[in-house]
């Protein structure tokens, strides 16, 4: 599996929290960007990061602004990407067994460094659940973006 990884100035020093942990837990990873604090606008790294997931150059993509509400609001605007602005660990969870998302967002300035790689651990070891229900409502959630 490989997360590719990408953050604003806001982020930045999450993003480096979160690599080494993904270097810990023996997970391969991609560092999009940006690697120092001047100020970058966050829907440039948010569309980097969404276009390489939905390319297939990463499985899955962890965003970092200061919030996280910034990188998922543009990030979604990238077709075929679903990030979910995730604060607990119950959030990555769900995100990933029933919205099938593919980007968690992270806020630097929110929540701690412990906090942010339990969550980033459970949104990449949560697999999509193929239950019916949830299947049909990622389809739906795909028909209104292609409207
Ligand atoms: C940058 O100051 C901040 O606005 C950005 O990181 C993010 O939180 C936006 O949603």
């Amino acid at each position: 599996m490989k997360i590719a990884v990408a953050n604003d100035h806001a982020g930045l020093e999450l993003k480096w929290v979160l690599l080494e942990h993904l270097a810990e837990l023996g997970v391969e990873a991609e560092n999009l960007g940006v690697d120092t604090d001047d100020p970058v606008d966050y829907p440039d790294v948010a569309q980097r990061l969404g276009q390489a997931v939905v390319a297939g150059d990463a499985d899955l993509g962890l965003l970092i602004c200061g919030t996280g509400i910034g990188v998922c609001l543009a990030a979604n605007k990238v077709r075929g990407v679903r990030a979910a602005s995730c604060c607990f660990e119950y959030h990555a969870r769900m995100a990933r067994e029933h919205n099938h998302a593919n980007v968690c967002c992270l806020g630097g300035r929110v929540i701690g460094p412990e906090l942010a790689k339990a969550i980033a651990t459970q949104f990449i070891r949560t697999p999509e659940s193929d239950a019916e229900r949830h299947v049909r409502r990622t389809r739906k959630v795909e028909a209104l973006e292609a409207q």
